[in-house]
């Protein structure tokens, strides 16, 4: 086998071609499959061991064959190794893109002046500068042609597009991080799920109080729509929290119940809205109107249906 690249070349480049079919046929979600099946990692570095192993067993073979070689054929041997070694087309290359004049043509390209024995060369610009440029002037007028032009999308577009993105990202880490609620961020639960374990966790810490139907006993009645510290889940879900005033009875259940547990059994007896408990203790507190409720319940109430009767009424008594 002849060895065109040195080791140092080689190793690498079978190494990160593993890695990449690895990362390309695992299948790991986002995230890469070295982060999250640590295993691979192992898998990685046994990959590099038996790089090197192989790379050191070649060189000694490489090793044991040249001793038994006469010493002509060592010479030979060593002649077409350093030829190899050269790498010729990475230095042409190199020499190509840098486009400067080997020293000994320096004087076809010497300009005329002098200045106190300091000469000026002619140098062309250097290729790799020149062909950079002309890429920057392609990636231009395609830029202008594609945004100014045709308007494919601007930033407008761009900046709602990842919002969006990111506001789905964010629904989806709270529907696996439920934990984390807080008064801030609390909403009422929905899934059937989260009730009955709200459920669950009302039937053990609060009927003694507050009865399972929510009728209220030592504690308020829970179904009716007045509210001693206010209503909705914010707000219950911060008495629950907290606790209510010092010296009625509700304590503070943060020590006990944790956050998401607090966000469901709140959530289940906001479910006695509207329903009547077998024995509804009188309402206390204020009646609580949600600000933040749909329009069409309110509207109804205080404009519509009042003021038509009112201006029949008006009609009638001309
Ligand atoms: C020891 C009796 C007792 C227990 C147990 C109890 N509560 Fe209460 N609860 C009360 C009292 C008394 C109040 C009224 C507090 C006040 O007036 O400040 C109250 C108030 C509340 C309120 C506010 C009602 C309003 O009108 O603003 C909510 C919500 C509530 N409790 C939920 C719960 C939940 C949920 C549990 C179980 C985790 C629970 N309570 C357990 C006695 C209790």
């Amino acid at each position: 086998m002849k060895n065109m690249s040195p080791w140092w070349i080689r190793i690498p480049i079978i190494f990160f071609i593993i890695f990449g079919l690895m990362e390309y046929f695992i299948d790991s979600g986002e995230k890469p499959a070295f982060i999250e099946y640590p295993i691979t990692q192992f898998f990685l570095l046994m990959v590099l061991l038996i790089l090197i192993a192989i790379e050191l067993i070649l060189k000694s073979i490489e090793n044991v064959m040249f001793q038994t070689l006469s010493s002509e054929g060592k010479e030979r041997y060593l002649e077409s190794k350093s030829k190899q070694l050269e790498w010729s087309w990475g230095k042409k290359m190199y020499q190509k893109l840098l486009g400067s004049k080997p020293i000994e043509a320096e004087g076809e390209i010497i300009l005329d002046h002098n200045y106190d024995g300091i000469k000026e060369l002619d140098n062309k610009l250097p290729p790799w500068w020149v062909y950079l440029f002309y890429a920057t002037i392609i990636f231009g007028v395609i830029y202008l042609i594609r945004f100014e032009i045709y308007g494919d999308y601007d930033q407008d577009l761009e900046y709602e597009l990842e919002v969006a993105e990111a506001q789905a990202q964010i629904e989806a880490y709270k529907k696996t991080a439920k934990d984390l609620v807080d008064v801030n961020t609390v909403a009422l639960l929905t899934e059937a799920s989260d009730i009955s374990a709200g459920k669950s966790i009302f039937e053990t810490n609060c009927v003694v109080c507050h009865m399972a139907d929510g009728g209220g006993g030592i504690g308020p009645n829970l179904a009716d729509e007045y509210w001693i510290l206010g209503g909705g889940i914010k707000n219950v879900f911060n008495t629950i929290s907290e606790g209510g005033r010092a010296g009625k009875g509700m304590v503070s259940w943060k020590q006990t119940l944790k956050p998401l547990e607090m966000a469901q059994v709140a959530s289940y007896l906001l479910s006695f809205q509207g329903t009547t408990p077998a024995n509804p203790k009188a309402a206390e507190g204020d009646l609580w109107v949600d600000e933040n409720a749909p329009e069409e319940e309110s509207a109804p109430n205080d404009a519509t249906p009042d003021k038509e009767t009112d201006s029949t009424s008006v009609v009638i008594n001309e």
